[in-house]
């Protein structure tokens, strides 16, 4: 996050997306265009869900997966999408079109509880029906990011599911934020989650990965996203003849693995170079690399046409 480090969620520079066209509860207009309510629940209280979805070749990689989360956490807080997910497709597609887009696009697809009467908490007093907003840029993740980032272990924990369950992909990211901006208090460029336990959960905006003596690890999955690119991993490496483990595990292991990376949709796969200052493996990162080929090819696989 400092001006000359990587953050996981760099892109190339591209003044295509000085003009997108963005689309707004059907209205597909000029980013300067682009506004909602200050009465809207989304801004005044973070009360929406989101999904951070990729297109490759005119298709939206693993939609059904992302619809599932989507769908799933918009029920789970009585938020009604207003449409069924080939409702939301049309809605992609048509801003798609709008912008000439169809690869190395990611799309930040937003859904709100709406406008409110009053300046308020109660889900109630928004009667307008929902918001949607759909973001799309052109975007490469940034060369920077092959050569690995910094984590730092941060005070901040992602807790237990009857707080704020972590698999809601919310508006209101707060706990999120406030371990980025640890990490960077701390000189790092991502910040390093535990668990309530104390054992290695998830960064601040990606889930976690270690290898050690060929075998790849990540947490239990009780306190973190239940991220889509983290279950395709998971997934790759069962078909490939990796052994790979869901579990607890603490930064003792972490500090000591021969590799680590972390996973989401904007990234894929991008490696850790240093965990609180100290160098993870030798760099050369041989499985982290044959991941993310099979990852890759899974891709272009699920977006051939
Ligand atoms: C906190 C957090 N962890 C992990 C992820 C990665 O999830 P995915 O692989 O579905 O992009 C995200 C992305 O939304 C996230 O916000």
């Amino acid at each position: 996050m400092t001006e000359d480090r990587p953050s996981t969620h760099d892109a190339e520079e591209d003044a295509r997306n000085r003009d997108i066209r963005i689309y707004v509860n059907g209205d597909i207009v000029h980013r300067d265009e682009a506004k909602v309510s200050v009465y809207d629940a989304g801004f005044m209280l973070g009360d929406g869900m989101w999904e951070g979805m990729r297109l490759y070749n005119g298709r939206w990689a693993f939609f059904d997966d992302h619809m599932d989360r989507f769908f799933d956490s918009c029920h789970a807080v009585g938020l009604d999408v207003g449409m069924d997910r080939a409702g939301i497709l049309d809605a992609l597609t048509r801003t798609a079109e709008a912008n000439g887009m169809t690869t190395d696009v990611h799309c930040r697809l937003m859904l709100t509880r709406g406008i409110k009467d009053k300046p308020f908490q109660h889900p109630k007093l928004s009667t307008t029906g929902p918001t949607l907003v759909i973001i799309m840029e052109h975007s490469k993740p940034a060369e920077a990011l092959a050569a690995g980032i910094r984590l730092a272990t941060v005070p901040q924990v992602r807790g237990l599911p009857h707080s704020q369950d972590a698999k809601f992909n919310s508006h209101s990211k707060l706990n999120c934020i406030i371990a980025c901006l640890q990490a960077e208090a701390a000189g790092a460029d991502e910040g390093l989650m535990l668990d309530p336990h104390g054992f290695v959960n998830t960064t601040n905006a990606c889930n976690f990965f270690i290898v050690r003596r060929g075998e790849v690890w990540t947490s239990t999955g009780d306190y973190c996203m239940n991220g889509v690119t983290r279950a395709k991993v998971i997934d790759l490496c069962r078909e490939n003849g990796i052994p790979v483990f869901e579990k607890n595990y603490s930064l003792y292991e972490a500090y000591g693995a021969d590799e680590a990376f972390l996973t989401g949709t904007f990234g894929a796969q991008t490696p850790v170079a240093s965990i609180d200052g100290k160098a993870i493996g030798d760099g050369s990162r041989p499985v982290t690399k044959r991941i993310r080929a099979l990852y890759a090819d899974l891709v272009r696989r699920d977006t051939a046409g």
